[in-house]
């Protein structure tokens, strides 16, 4: 069976345009593909708390990074951020929709990217040919929101470090097909914020029928 992860990672709920802009592809999408499963990971769920990268966790990494044996401390810290690295690696499909916060990404996204982002599990480093990315999905859309505007060409489009990042992240772990979907100037005034949500909403569900 198909799986589309979709990340979820505005705390805003039901005010959050990233959000709205990711359901309005979900629906198109699942409306033409009735036979893919929906896992959905909010980020900010109580019930999706993500453990703290240290300590032992972080020792498990580097152990592993160097062929060394795991400790039993480090075999249970690390069975556990493989749990989370896991449920990215067999998604065929990602949907990511990222609000733009001080120029980057929310803190409780770099914490999930931090936890998922594993060797053997979700990349190789490769001596010669430098990191094979271990993702099973081959495509990706990225739904993103910010308050001003950031449109390439503009006077402010180099502040923009959500979307050259997670294009990078992504191909990194072997997604080269990157959509990005922007809902800019929400901070502006509510007439531009209407406009770009509606062009949006029509641009995921063009993706729909592309993806
Ligand atoms: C903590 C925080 C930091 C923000 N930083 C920026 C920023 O650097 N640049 C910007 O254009 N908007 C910034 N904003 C505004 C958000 O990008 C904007 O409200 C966006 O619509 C949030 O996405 P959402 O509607 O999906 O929650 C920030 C908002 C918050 C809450």
């Amino acid at each position: 069976m198909t799986t589309l992860l979709y990340i979820e990672s505005s705390p805003r709920q039901q005010r959050s345009h990233s959000t709205a802009v990711a359901r309005a592809f979900l629906d198109a999408y699942l409306a033409r593909h009735p036979g893919v499963e929906l896992d959905t990971w909010d980020l900010w769920s109580p019930d999706a708390a993500l453990p703290e990268f240290e300590g032992a966790a972080l020792s498990a990494k580097f152990a592993a990074r160097s062929g060394v044996p795991h400790t039993p401390e480090e075999a249970a810290a690390w069975a556990e951020v493989s749990r989370h690295a896991l449920r990215l690696q067999r998604a065929d499909l990602l949907l990511l929709s990222v609000p733009l916060w001080n120029f980057g990404v929310p803190y409780k996204f770099k914490h999930w990217l931090d936890v998922v982002t594993q060797p053997g599990l979700t990349f190789r480093p490769d001596p010669q040919k430098g990191m094979q990315g271990l993702l099973k999905a081959r495509k990706a859309l990225v739904v993103s929101a910010r308050g001003g505007i950031y449109t390439p060409g503009s006077p402010t489009a180099a502040w923009d470090f959500v979307t050259p990042y997670l294009q990078h992240w992504l191909g990194m772990m072997g997604v080269q097909d990157v959509a990005v979907v922007s809902i800019e100037g929400t901070s502006i005034s509510e007439a531009m914020t209407q406009a770009a949500r509606a062009q949006a909403v029509a641009e995921v569900q063009a993706l729909a029928g592309a993806l």
